[in-house]
């Protein structure tokens, strides 16, 4: 039997592929990056001392355990939020707001409910000054990209979760930002459907001169999705390891059985879920029952 961790191992083909990714150029450079939140009860760390760095094209899902900042963090990526500590710099600039080099889509659906599929990808073009008949080319593009054409006279509430997100896609690509941020976009979204998401979400990437940073708790989706994936822990947010991705691509849904996937999630849930020490609280038991009213 090959030990689990084999598969971990690179092989020729996946020290390659990285050592090609390494030479590509940085677009995202967050160094020693702490937030501190204040409140009535004390100050709170949400994150300390993350630093990473994802280059042109790549696929980052940074993932991590619900409450541990990376909603903190994409946000300061964003520009909504601000460090208390360290750099975020986008091209080699400090980002120091929001700004049309980066597009967001988060899991609450944030389209525009009064207006159409179409103009809603519009939008921001219009805002960047593109004229009408040349903001409804590149949208209606954007929408075909998304296999939304059939829909681009309907409004929002006439659509599926699933399409709202692929929307939400192409308005947040047609403004041409350098780099995605997704915040656990498919997380409201049945299973089925956001397995269909993530397909999607590779072909567009595949076809789109994008980088995409990917925030998310699911290990399948992140072993899924990532060319490497940046584990971080919780209280506060440190980054645990930033993990290549041996699991070759283009990825399909039939590799969620094959054992390079299986062991890489082994090891990010080892990651995650450290095993217990086995004297965790156990829920006292108490019977509800009457003595003699057993159901068998
Ligand atoms: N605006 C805020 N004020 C105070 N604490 C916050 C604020 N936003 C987030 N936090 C705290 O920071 C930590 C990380 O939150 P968050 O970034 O939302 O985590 P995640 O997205 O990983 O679930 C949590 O403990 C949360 O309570
Ligand atoms: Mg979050």
């Amino acid at each position: 039997m090959i030990e689990p961790d084999a598969y971990l191992q690179q092989t020729p083909e996946v020290a390659a592929r990285f050592e090609k990714l390494r030479r590509r150029p940085v677009i995202l450079d967050v160094e020693n990056l702490r937030k501190e939140f204040e409140s009535a009860h004390g100050s709170h760390v949400a994150i300390e001392d993350v630093s990473f760095q994802v280059r042109r094209r790549e696929f980052v899902c940074v993932l991590g355990p619900s409450g541990c900042g990376k909603s903190t963090l994409i946000r300061i990526l964003a520009g909504l939020d601000f460090p208390t500590g360290g750099d975020v710099k986008l091209d080699g600039k400090t980002v120091r707001g929001p700004g049309s080099d980066r597009g967001m889509v988060f899991q609450g659906y944030t389209l525009f409910p009064w207006l159409t599929v179409k103009k809603n990808v519009m939008f921001g073009l219009k805002v960047g000054g593109k004229p009408g008949h040349l903001a409804e080319s590149e949208a209606r593009e954007w929408i075909a990209l998304v296999g939304l054409s059939k829909f681009e006279n309907h409004y929002p509430h006439q659509l599926s979760g699933g399409m709202k997100q692929r929307v939400a896609i192409a308005r947040a690509l047609a403004n041409n930002p350098r780099i995605l941020l997704m915040d656990e976009p498919f997380g409201a979204l049945d299973a089925q459907t956001r397995a269909q998401m993530q397909s999607y979400l590779l072909q567009i990437w595949r076809q789109v001169d994008i980088t995409i940073l990917f925030i998310t708790h699911d290990l399948d989706e992140a072993v899924y999705l990532a060319d490497r994936i940046l584990v971080l822990d919780a209280n506060p947010g440190r980054v645990m390891e930033f993990i290549e991705n041996p699991v070759p691509q283009p990825r399909s849904p039939e590799q969620f059985q094959q054992a390079p996937f299986q062991a890489l999630r082994a090891r990010l849930d080892a990651l995650i879920h450290p095993p217990k020490s086995g004297n965790e609280e156990k829920l006292p038991l108490t019977r509800m029952t009457v003595v003699g009213d057993d159901v068998d």
